[in-house]
């Protein structure tokens, strides 16, 4: 099967794809025919763990969604055919093995597309929201970073639990575009870059 790899040293990220044997499906596993996958940030953060030693490669892809193929011994409530998404390893890839455990069959309106992105999002936010905060209705949620993408599974959950939600960003523009979600209050802090120039600024005036 065709799949893909990433290397990360220090300074290069390197994607390749390659020719691999197609996983053998073990027990309480399903072997699913991907469909589309999710890529996140921390998968390009040597320092997050998730990739291993400086050099080495991975499969890349930690969650997806497809079509169940081959299902393994012990797993039950899942048949050939079923559509899936959930976390799993090498999903940029045209099979990977899902544990039956994380699989969440996939609503009928969703894309491909959507259902791939939701998996890991939105259970560390459910987690965040629901599990550990216990967010009620009318309560207020701040939401740092509110456009990244678990930020935004925080907005899109905070507000089906009925929660008013606050949400920060470095871009006006990304605020803009996620009030439509129904973001309540909207705080812009400088970007990245124009803090950057004023610490120079200040380091600079300190020096002289
Ligand atoms: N994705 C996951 O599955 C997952 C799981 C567990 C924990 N987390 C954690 O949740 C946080 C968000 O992760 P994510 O995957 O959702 O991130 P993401 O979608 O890649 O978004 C990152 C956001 O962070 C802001 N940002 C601030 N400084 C940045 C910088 N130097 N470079 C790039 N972006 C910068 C940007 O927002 P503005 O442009 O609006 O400032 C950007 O939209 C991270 O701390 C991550 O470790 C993620």
């Amino acid at each position: 099967m065709q799949s893909y790899w990433m290397q990360m040293t220090e300074t290069d990220t390197v994607l390749e794809r390659r020719e691999s044997p197609v996983p053998e499906t073990g027990a309480r596993q399903l072997l699913v025919r991907m469909y589309a996958a999710g890529l996140n940030r921390g998968e390009f953060l040597l320092g997050h763990g998730l990739h291993g030693k400086p050099g080495t490669w991975k499969a890349i892809g930690g969650e997806g969604a497809g079509e169940v193929v081959a299902v393994g011994s012990g797993v039950t409530g899942f048949g050939s055919g079923d559509r899936v998404m959930g976390r799993c390893a090498g999903a940029f890839s045209e099979y990977a093995l899902m544990e039956a455990a994380e699989a969440m069959t996939v609503p009928a309106r969703l894309s491909w597309e959507q259902a791939a992105s939701i998996p890991l999002t939105f259970l560390v936010a459910y987690d965040m929201l629901v599990l550990q905060g216990r967010l009620k209705p009318s309560e207020w949620l701040l939401v740092n970073g509110v456009s990244s993408g678990v930020g935004v599974a925080s907005l899109q959950l905070g507000k089906a639990l009925d929660a008013r939600v606050i949400g920060t960003s470095g871009s006006a523009d990304k605020l803009t575009s996620l009030k439509p979600l129904g973001l309540d209050v909207v705080y812009a802090r400088a970007s990245r870059i124009s803090r950057r120039r004023s610490w120079t600024r200040r380091a600079s005036t300190a020096r002289t």
